[in-house]
């Protein structure tokens, strides 16, 4: 298995502690389970998503005819020429409606997922390189585990994986990726380095109100964001950087267009299309049809969370975070965070947390792919409903 919580699409069996030989979930379709299936809850793959727009029916449906999008160019007219206009329109109207970015003043770009993007800030801020070695890139542990190979896969002459950011102590100049919230702990983070020549990166994947307050517009000088995580379409892989600073953006730009010639225009306009619905119906937030987007969703994930601490009590046998409540600008309400994922502790003497779920055909991420302890694992909160159901019936036999 590789590091992302990209979907890894191989079908194995697999022998489990008791010798059954089971087929493995890998994100799938999960409609009718086996009571003894491999629930697989280790990618962050946000198919609880479905619910929400199998009910928007056709609003989000458009046509691209056989004539249409032929061109490389979207607009000749944007530094980044390769971004869909109505993409932008959306983007800017959807971070409007819900008040968790800024967007006035800022250049955009889009990119194939976020992860994609991230390469393409790397690439930005160290060229050219200025320093005699590579530039050391860090995260504080636990961080989200697809970043060190994201960063040394291409074994860059320009920057290398530093590990933990709480452990950098070198004098040299450093990014340090700022997850807020982070994945796997959804608390939400500043930056923990602190000193001269550093170069802050904020992924906020998770910023949405499904997932936590909305406190502040965010105005930092490069934030990326992902249609993957704000309304479940993964697999359109679009992910879109705002950057301050014209000369980085142009950089970006420079890297996607070399990389790959720009991103493809079906995804970007169905992701528009999709984005737009949802800045509309922001404005319908505590209506009684309930078809804000972010309200039904925050209600599944808050069901979801309320559920897991309930069994999580019960078997005493594991912890869970505890995030503070805070004023939601959007939503109006008091509340607490309700994330993406669970980072589960076992209690004391259970060094391998991973191991025992596997034990219980639980497919869990280890805390160590986090840089962090095996007595934590990141559990999935985003699967389908049947998956979740039987995690908790397997989870309260614990
Ligand atoms: C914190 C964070 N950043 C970035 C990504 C990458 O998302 P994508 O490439 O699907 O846009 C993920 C995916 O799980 C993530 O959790």
């Amino acid at each position: 298995m590789g590091g992302a919580d990209q979907v890894h699409i191989t079908r194995r069996s697999s022998m489990t502690a008791n010798g059954d030989n089971v087929k493995e979930n890998h994100g799938g379709d999960t409609r009718n389970l086996p009571v003894d299936a491999v629930i697989n809850l280790d990618h962050g793959d946000p198919t609880m998503y479905e619910s929400y727009w199998r009910k928007v029916g056709d609003e989000c449906t458009f046509v691209i005819k056989g004539f249409e999008s032929l061109s490389y160019f979207s607009n000749p007219n944007n530094p980044c020429w390769f971004l869909e206009p109505k993409l932008e329109e959306a983007i800017k109207n959807l971070h409007g409606a819900v008040g968790n970015a800024v967007t006035d003043g800022y250049s955009i770009i889009v990119g194939t997922g976020s992860s994609q993007l991230l390469q393409a800030v790397l690439f930005a801020v160290t060229t050219p390189l200025e320093h005699a070695s590579q530039i050391n890139v860090v995260s504080p542990a636990p961080y989200y585990s697809s970043y060190p190979e994201i960063v040394d896969l291409v074994k860059s002459g320009l920057y290398k994986w530093a590990g933990d950011a709480h452990e950098f102590e070198k004098d040299e100049p450093y990014i340090e990726l700022v997850t807020s919230p982070n994945n796997p702990s959804g608390v939400i983070r500043g930056s923990v380095v602190n000193r001269e020549g550093g170069v802050l990166i904020h992924d906020l994947a998770y910023y949405w109100p499904q997932y936590t307050p909305i406190t502040s517009s965010l105005d930092f000088d490069i934030m990326l964001f992902t249609a993957s995580k704000c309304t479940g379409h993964a697999g359109s892989r679009v992910g879109w950087a705002l950057v301050k600073d014209k000369e980085v953006a142009k950089k970006m730009t420079k890297f996607m267009e070399v990389n790959t010639i720009g991103v493809s225009k079906e995804p970007q306009l169905r992701v528009a299309k999709i984005l737009q619905v949802i800045a509309d119906r922001c404005k319908r937030f505590g209506s009684p049809e309930g078809d804000d987007f972010f309200e039904y969703n925050k209600n599944l994930l808050t069901e979801r969370w309320e559920i897991l601490r309930e069994t999580v009590k019960k078997t005493q046998m594991f912890t869970l975070p505890k995030y503070p409540l805070q004023h939601c600008n959007y939503t109006g309400d008091v509340t607490q965070a309700h994330p993406a994922f669970a980072w589960m502790k076992c209690k004391e003497g259970i060094e391998d947390c991973e191991k025992l779920f596997r034990n219980h055909k639980i497919l869990t991420r280890s805390g160590r792919r986090f840089g962090s302890d095996p007595g934590f694992v990141r559990v999935s909160m985003v699967g389908r409903d049947e998956e979740f159901k039987l995690f908790i019936d397997r989870l309260s036999m614990i």
